[in-house]
């Protein structure tokens, strides 16, 4: 294996130096700041709102969003214990003040979850979901009727193009209808080296069938 690829490989669980570079490449590199950024933007917060990010790697966004939540609160969930320490360090002023929680787990765990979630988000994570409908059907039973869900995705293997990122945003929209989101709608954002997407939606009125919880 290159090291290249070894690297890329790091982006869906980093661990060990090599997933410290993946990390340290999340919070440098430009269009992913940027599209951290316009994830936030269009969660549309409130103070009072309830946010979840699922893989939030090195917390670049949770900090953003707990800046905006003064009365809610914000959850970060990443299946990489590398990537939490991150996000916990990062964000340590809201953690200390009780405004967000870093949770190491991966999406299965989130049919221990019973708080209702009204936002929820992730950039560069669906990608990497075992079962994305059966993932989307636990989003949706923890969010609740109404709550925004939005997913923000850029490709950013080598030779990435503008099309692929409309494909997936394609098939996001058709597995998340499955999964009982209705509002449906794609907003792309023009960034180097190709655009980015992000599927927007809210929780239907009928918790997926599913969902159980404990
Ligand atoms: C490409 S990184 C993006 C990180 C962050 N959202 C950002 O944009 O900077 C993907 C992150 O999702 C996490 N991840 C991937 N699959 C996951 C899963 N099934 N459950 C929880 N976290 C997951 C990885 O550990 C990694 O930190």
């Amino acid at each position: 294996m290159s090291i290249q690829s070894a690297i890329v490989d790091q982006f869906k669980r980093p661990s060990g130096l090599v997933g410290s570079l993946a990390g340290w490449i999340m919070t440098q590199r430009p269009s992913n700041r940027e599209r951290n950024r316009w994830a936030v933007a269009l969660l549309d917060l409130e103070e009072g709102d309830r946010v979840l990010e699922i893989g939030c790697g090195p917390g670049l966004a949770l900090g953003l969003v707990a800046d905006r939540v003064s009365a809610g609160s914000v959850v970060g969930l990443d299946h990489s214990p590398l990537m939490v320490a991150w996000a916990r360090r990062r964000n340590k002023a809201h953690i200390d003040a009780g405004r967000l929680e870093v949770r190491c787990g991966a999406i299965e765990d989130l049919r221990s979850v019973s708080e209702p979630f009204n936002k929820v988000f992730s950039v560069n994570v669906v990608q990497f979901f075992p079962s994305p409908v059966e993932d989307l059907r636990l989003i949706h039973g923890i969010m609740q009727p109404g709550g925004r869900i939005v997913s923000v995705h850029q490709p950013r293997h080598r030779g990435a193009t503008g099309q692929e990122a409309l494909s997936f945003a394609d098939r996001l929209l058709e597995q998340k209808h499955r999964a009982g989101f209705v509002g449906l709608r794609v907003q792309r954002l023009p960034l180097h080296p190709v655009e980015a997407v992000a599927v927007l939606g809210e929780a239907g009125g009928t918790i997926a069938e599913s969902h159980s919880q404990p």
